[in-house]
């Protein structure tokens, strides 16, 4: 039989110092939905060097383009726990593309990878990600990777001077991959 899946156009990768600069830069123009006001700390370069920027709490990746090995964008992920036993815990991910490579799938690509990577590098059962109910393009993206639509947690994040109302979504290790 032969293989009609589409061939991935990201990939995933560790963080290296060589990225650095390029991520300050890159968080000096983040996206509004991902700008909270907070102030702008450089990247921790000791961490870097120290290795991976990933353990049982949290991480971050850099998307590469595969056909160029250009960098655009990162993943990030936290633990959110819904109860006290380490079973009860839910990795919850966040995606910020470089405008330029927005509105192409790649958005998509790189969720539903970070999903997978979850899902085989860790016992979790529940792989989430909340987004402004104005982000239609998030939304869509997250639908394309394969999460269902949960529901609304009204007037739960604070942003430019407003509360927002956040839409869930989230990928069960059982449910059906995109
Ligand atoms: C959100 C983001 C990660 C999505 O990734 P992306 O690669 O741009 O998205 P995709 O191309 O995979 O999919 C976007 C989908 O939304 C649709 N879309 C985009 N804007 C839309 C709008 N205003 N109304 C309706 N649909 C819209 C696109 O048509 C596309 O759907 P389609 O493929 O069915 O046509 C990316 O745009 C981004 O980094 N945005 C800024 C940061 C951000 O918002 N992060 C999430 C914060 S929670």
């Amino acid at each position: 039989m032969p293989d009609t899946a589409p061939r991935p156009r990201v990939r995933l990768r560790d963080v290296t110092l060589a990225d650095a600069d390029m991520l300050d830069a890159w968080d000096e123009d983040r996206s509004p939905y991902n700008d909270f006001g907070m102030p702008r700390d450089p990247i921790d370069r000791d961490a870097i060097a120290r290795g991976p920027l990933r353990n049982e709490r949290n991480g971050m990746m850099v998307i590469e383009r595969i056909e160029d090995a250009r960098p655009i964008g990162t993943v990030g992920w936290h633990l959110e726990r819904y109860g006290p036993n380490r079973e009860s815990g839910a990795y919850n991910l966040g995606i910020e593309l470089v405008p330029e490579y927005r509105g192409q799938g790649y958005g998509s690509e790189a969720q539903a990878q970070l999903a997978a990577y979850l899902f085989a590098t860790t016992d979790v059962n529940r792989v989430e990600a909340a987004t402004d109910l104005d982000n239609i393009a998030e939304q869509r993206s997250l639908e394309k990777a394969g999460f269902r639509r949960e529901g609304v947690l009204r007037g739960s994040q604070w942003r430019a001077g407003a509360y927002h109302d956040l839409v869930y979504y989230a990928l069960l290790r059982t449910d059906p991959r995109a």
